[in-house]
C-alpha cells in the first residue's frame, strides 16, 4: 500500500509514523508512506497556503491552488482509490472504514487547517471525508496519523500474528474478553482457572461470553448492529 500525506507540517509525523508497526511494515516493504509538504505547492513568493474567508468571519481559509496543485501532481504517476480530507464533519471512523481502507493500494490524505479547506476542493477532488471524532483538532495532522495507523496494522504481515488484528475490539462488532498473562497468581489475584485448564473449546466459550459480557455492560449500541 502507499499513503500520500499532504500537510503543513510534515516535521509532525516524524515521530508517529517512524514506530512500531508502521515502521517495520515501511522496512519490510508492504507500506510506502510519502509526506508532502503543501508549501512547496504553493506559487507565490512567500510560500502561501491561506487566505481571508470570502463574506467575512473569523479564520483563514486553506486556498485551492496549493491543494488541487499537491493532488494534481500526485495523480500524474499514480491511480489513487480515495482522496481522503480528515475533517470534523466526516463520516465517524470506526473499524469497519479501516477493514475497507485497508483493501486498497493508493490513498492520499489531505490535512486541513485554520477555519478549513476551500469547498471547491471537497467538491471536485475528494472523494471521502473521515472524522476520528466528535472533537475539533488544530489540524489533520494527528487525525491522518490514526487513520494510518488503523489501517497499517490490518496490512498481511504488518503484525507477527494476523489473526491478533482479527480478535481486536470492534471486529464483530464484539469488545474482546479480559487477557491475562504469566503469573497465574499475582499477590492472591489469580487468573480465571478455565484459561489454565487447556480445554480450549472451554476457553473459546469462556472468551465469547466474556465479550458479549464486556460489550452489553461498556457498548451495548454495538450489539444492535450485530
Ligand atoms: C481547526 S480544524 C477546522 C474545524 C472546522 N472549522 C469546523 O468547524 O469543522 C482544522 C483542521 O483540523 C482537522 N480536524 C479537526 N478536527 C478533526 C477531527 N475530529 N477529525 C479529523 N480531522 C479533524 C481538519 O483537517 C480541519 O480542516
Amino acid at each position: 500500500m502507499q499513503i500520500d500525506i499532504i500537510t503543513v507540517h510534515p516535521k509532525m509525523f516524524d515521530g508517529p509514523l517512524n514506530q512500531s508497526i508502521i515502521k517495520r511494515a515501511v522496512d519490510k516493504k508492504i507500506l510506502k508512506i510519502n509526506i508532502h509538504n503543501l508549501r512547496d505547492y504553493s506559487t507565490s513568493k512567500q510560500k502561501q497556503v491561506d487566505d481571508y474567508q470570502y463574506g467575512g468571519g473569523a479564520g483563514m481559509v486553506m486556498m485551492i491552488a496549493p491543494i488541487a496543485n499537491a493532488i494534481e501532481s500526485l495523480q500524474k504517476n499514480t491511480k489513487y482509490d480515495e482522496i481522503i480530507y480528515l475533517s470534523p464533519d466526516g463520516k465517524k471512523l470506526d473499524q469497519q472504514i479501516c477493514n475497507h481502507l485497508s483493501t486498497f493500494k493508493n490513498l492520499i490524505l489531505l490535512c486541513g487547517h485554520y477555519k478549513g479547506i476551500d469547498q471547491r476542493i471537497r467538491d471536485k477532488y475528494i472523494t471521502k471525508e473521515i472524522s476520528i471524532g466528535d472533537y475539533v483538532l488544530s489540524g489533520g495532522e494527528l487525525a491522518a496519523a490514526v487513520l494510518t495507523d488503523s489501517i497499517v496494522r490490518l496490512l498481511p504481515g504488518a503484525i507477527s500474528d494476523e489473526t491478533s488484528a482479527l480478535s481486536d475490539s470492534f471486529q464483530d462488532n464484539l469488545l474482546p474478553p479480559p487477557i491475562y498473562t504469566r503469573p497465574a497468581n499475582y499477590k492472591g489475584l489469580e487468573v480465571p482457572s478455565v484459561l489454565l485448564s487447556g480445554n480450549q473449546k472451554k476457553i473459546e466459550e469462556w472468551r465469547t461470553s466474556q465479550a458479549l459480557k464486556n460489550t452489553k455492560e461498556k457498548r451495548p449500541d454495538l450489539l444492535d448492529n450485530k
